[in-house]
């Protein structure tokens, strides 16, 4: 079926009391069981779950993947794949990855003897060189937040394949919708569902999707082991986000572009970070990579004091971390997102007090525009 057809109807069938045609909410934590061993199929609800197994036929379906697994947050759905590796593993990390990402490799994962190097991933050559004999895994997050570089996807897995190395994508910025890895040839994909794919502000969810069944496998034992599960109703509100991800996405990426295209017009802005600008220095790799750039907008004032009156006279635009949100929400990710990342880090990263990051939403794109100028005015 085409994208839109899944995303509406995959892993969903009508309850069969019921005949309801929308998944339940399967709000339970035990099933009774047939004759002593003999459950349904179900049995405890940590182990499987029949709304979070809606989900995951769904999401697994608009991947292409192999399997599905969905857990309580994006962190969970990453620490889930983490485990993959063993004591002594080496990866090599995008340099400038989501600082929660960043948190749990250097202050957990480290304690528990892997070892991360971070390069620009958005040069094969930089993933070449860092590979080393103890390497097993390339973990690439593109675009990145809130920087926007872009790593070609393709060529990292070719590269992953070649060295037996496996590739992992987080794709949260962009869905399925506008940027499929597991098609590109990467091995896995993670989500932060609360972003896009919920797309409703209102769950925090993760989700893995493989690749391999030798993966899947794991991932699936390591969700019931460690337990890190969706619940029912985070399930259902995932699923039912889903069903208007390409109405959404298409909504995020006109408006994103119209409001790029504005700042970079904009005489008090200094830079715009958006791959879908013929400006941006990767915007041949956007074209070919993704369907479109979606609804993540940076962009440099000319100072931190700049940014510091910008954010005051907003009122439609809401100050908050978070993204991919229905809703415009904005940022500033050196003091918000980005506060763990060490100082110097920041700074050569480009993460600056005078970059703001937009999620821009689905409301008319005319008044998000007209609320930024307002910032921009006080600028
Ligand atoms: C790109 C990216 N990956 C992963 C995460 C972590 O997801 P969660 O907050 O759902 O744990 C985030 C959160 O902002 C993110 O932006």
């Amino acid at each position: 079926m085409g994208f839109a057809t899944d995303a509406i109807h995959a892993g969903v069938v009508p309850d069969k009391v019921t005949g309801s045609v929308m998944t339940p909410i399967y709000q339970t934590s035990t099933y009774v069981y047939e004759s002593p061993g003999k459950s349904t199929g179900f049995d405890y609800a940590r182990t499987i779950n029949p709304t979070r197994s809606a989900l995951e036929t769904n999401l697994n379906a608009l991947e292409g993947g192999r399997a599905a697994y969905a857990f309580a947050s994006g962190m969970a759905a990453i620490s889930a794949v983490m485990t993959l590796l063993k004591a002594g593993d080496h990866v090599v990390v995008s340099h400038n990855v989501y600082g929660g990402t960043y948190r749990l490799f250097a202050r957990v994962l480290e304690d528990y003897g892997l070892r991360f190097s971070y390069v620009d991933t958005s040069r094969i050559e930089n993933v070449e060189k860092a590979v080393r004999e103890n390497t097993r895994m390339v973990y690439i997050e593109t675009p990145t937040n809130p920087i926007m570089i872009l790593s070609d996807i393709e060529t990292v897995a070719g590269l992953c394949r070649r060295r037996g190395l496996i590739s992992v994508v987080d794709n949260t910025f962009l869905t399925p919708y506008l940027q499929r890895p597991l098609d590109l040839g990467a091995d896995i994909v993670v989500y932060s569902t609360t972003k896009y794919l919920n797309g409703h502000s209102d769950s925090v969810g993760g989700a893995v999707v493989l690749a391999r069944e030798e993966h899947a496998e794991r991932v699936k034992f390591v969700q019931n082991s460690v337990g890190a599960i969706l619940s029912p109703f985070d399930s259902w509100l995932v699923l039912r986000g889903v069903k208007t991800l390409p109405l959404r996405m298409r909504a995020h990426d006109e408006n994103g572009l119209q409001v790029a295209r504005h700042l970079e017009a904009h005489a008090k802005v200094k830079k715009v970070l958006y791959p879908g600008l013929p400006s941006h220095p990767q915007h041949d790799l956007a074209r070919r990579q993704t369907r479109g750039s979606g609804g993540m907008v940076s962009f440099y004032l000319s100072s931190p004091e700049a940014a510091a009156r910008f954010f005051a006279p907003l009122k439609l635009c809401a100050l908050a971390e978070s993204l991919g949100g229905i809703e415009t929400l904005i940022c500033q990710p050196s003091t918000m997102t980005h506060a763990s990342v060490p100082a110097e880090d920041r700074e050569r990263l480009g993460l600056t007090d005078s970059l703001v990051r937009i999620s821009v939403g689905c409301e008319d794109v005319q008044d998000i525009i007209d609320d930024l100028d307002r910032g921009l005015a006080a600028a």
